[in-house]
């Protein structure tokens, strides 16, 4: 199967932090792939723009470099690379001064869509608004996009927010979270939404509950720092396994259009009960025979950071109410998985006895790896002998489903182009990420208060031993991490 590509209008993408970890991993390869499959017009110009002094030549170099480290041999071949970095430009430009900012201005087209790409410190938000305003910058087709962490708790979500919208509408704005632009995510709705056959079952009624996982290997790695002053609840539950949550959750949109998709999800988020104490388990990775301890990469001995959170989490709404949604994310744990599963509930009655094997019904949508969904269905056991009951799996993966050769667009190429076209429909809108940490801030503030620390676990298990107590005395058992 071909990918229909409607190619974006002309469009100049500067790109601040354009020498960073982020850009040469995710945001120059995928404006590589965007590139190679005509996606982008061949007017485009992607500016790169970090303090350090470079020519063209030299950024180019290194992009190409980015490019094949990160693309490999699998990507677009050395022409179309080659053609891709002849859109790229640089400009040495200080966020916190005023050298470079002249250049840069000097470089605009009027009337084309500009984009500018904050790739840096949250603390230099406010600085490169401000400097964008000040040197002209910023026209009525100028964009901005802001990556994560957006803020570290509500108040300094909402000061971000007033800095921005100094210099920029709400509609110029795309805060990123890249969970939404990934392929399953987004096939999250088609299947609630264009399908008649999950929705009616989609409530309390039929759903007996939800599990939300998203699993790492890794242990903090170079983001020791970062890390630990944010952990795992500001990390990862705050923005992706919430936004998660709400697709699963939210009332049908009357559209699929941005802000009816985001009005929709606000109402989730605002609708969740505060979570008690009794309904969070908090744990640390401990060192492993060939891994050190949390403690150790972060360098703090006495660090109480959380590296992994599971939660019990209630929705008071008709739709949910009854309905728990378990959420969990850690690292160093036994698998690399990312899945979504509805388990349904139980038939009222069962016509094959009470000793029959009886499995619920089960939606699980990966998100990563293998991108794709399975529903296990109760089915009979072939062959004679009475009727024996077997779950089994109706398993799709999408890049099967989709013809092998389809290439699956990363996060990054979907949600850049959406920003090109003007489409916030994968983007968090203000309210929505204030709304998030004001249920997010008390569970943290908690854990202050009573000091709590985290519970260790070993790495390459599934979390530590509360985390399964928390589901268990509810009667119910964690899906296997794998
Ligand atoms: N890396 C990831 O996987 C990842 C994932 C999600 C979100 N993020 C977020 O994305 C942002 C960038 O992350 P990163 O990992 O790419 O950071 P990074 O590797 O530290 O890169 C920072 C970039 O900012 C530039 N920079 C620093 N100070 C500057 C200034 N005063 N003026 C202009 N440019 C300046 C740096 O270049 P010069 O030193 O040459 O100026 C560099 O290009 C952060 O907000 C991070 O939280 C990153």
């Amino acid at each position: 199967m071909v990918a229909r590509v409607i190619p974006v209008d002309p469009f100049d993408l500067v790109i601040f932090g354009a020498t960073g970890d982020l850009a040469r991993r995710k945001i120059l390869p995928a404006l590589c792939r965007r590139f190679a499959e005509g996606q982008m017009p061949e007017t485009a110009r992607i500016i790169g723009a970090a303090r350090s002094a470079m020519s063209t030549e030299t950024f180019r170099q290194s992009v190409r470099e980015a490019l094949d480290e990160f693309l490999g041999a699998s990507g677009p071949d050395a022409a179309r690379r080659a053609a891709f970095l002849e859109r790229i430009h640089y400009i040495a430009v200080d966020a916190t001064g005023d050298s470079g900012w002249a250049d840069l201005a000097a470089l605009q087209r009027p009337g084309i869509v500009q984009a500018f790409y904050f790739s840096v410190s949250p603390s230099l938000f406010g600085p490169l608004a401000e400097r964008l305003t000040r040197f002209g910058l910023v026209t009525p087709q100028s964009r901005v996009v802001v990556e994560k962490p957006f803020g570290e708790n509500l108040e300094t979500a909402r000061a971000l927010n007033r800095t921005l919208a100094r210099h920029f509408a709400e509609t110029q704005i795309y805060r990123i979270d890249h969970y939404l632009g990934k392929e399953t995510v987004q096939n999250l709705m088609a299947v609630r939404f264009a399908n008649i056959l999950f929705e009616p079952l989609w409530n309390a009624r039929f759903v007996d509950h939800v599990q939300i996982t998203v699993a790492e290997t890794v242990g903090v790695g170079g983001r020791g720092a970062y890390y630990d002053k944010s952990g795992a609840m500001r990390d990862m539950v705050q923005n992706h396994l919430m936004q998660l949550l709400c697709l699963i959750a939210m009332e049908p949109p009357h559209r699929f259009d941005p802000d009816a998709v985001r009005d929709e999800k606000l109402k989730v988020i605002n609708a969740l009960d505060p979570v008690r104490p009794s309904q969070v388990v908090r744990g640390q990775y401990a060192a492993g025979p060939d891994s050190a301890s949390y403690q150790a990469e972060v360098e703090d001995l006495q660090s109480t950071t959380e590296s992994y959170v599971a939660l019990k989490v209630g929705i008071s709404n008709w739709r949910w109410k009854g309905t728990p949604f378990y959420l969990r994310t850690g690292k160093r744990l036994r698998a690399r998985a990312s899945e979504i599963a509805v388990t349904f509930r139980d038939p009222p009655h069962s016509i094959f006895g009470e000793d029959a094997p009886w499995k619920a019904n089960t939606l699980v949508i990966r998100l990563q790896p293998d991108e794709g969904m399975t529903l296990k269905v109760m089915i009979k056991e072939p062959g004679p002998g009475g009727m024996r009951l077997k779950d089994v799996a109706l398993d799709m993966s999408f890049a099967d489903a989709l013809g092998g050769e389809t290439h699956i667009p990363d996060a990054y190429e979907r949600l850049i182009m959406d920003v090109i076209r003007g489409n916030q429909t994968l983007f968090m809108r203000g309210d929505e990420v204030e709304a998030a940490w004001a249920w997010t801030d008390p569970i943290i503030a908690g854990w202050q208060r009573t000091a709590d620390r985290p519970m260790p676990y070993d790495p390459g298990s599934s979390g530590p031993d509360s985390a399964l107590k928390l589901i268990h005395q509810d009667g119910r058992s964690w899906r296997e991490i794998r």
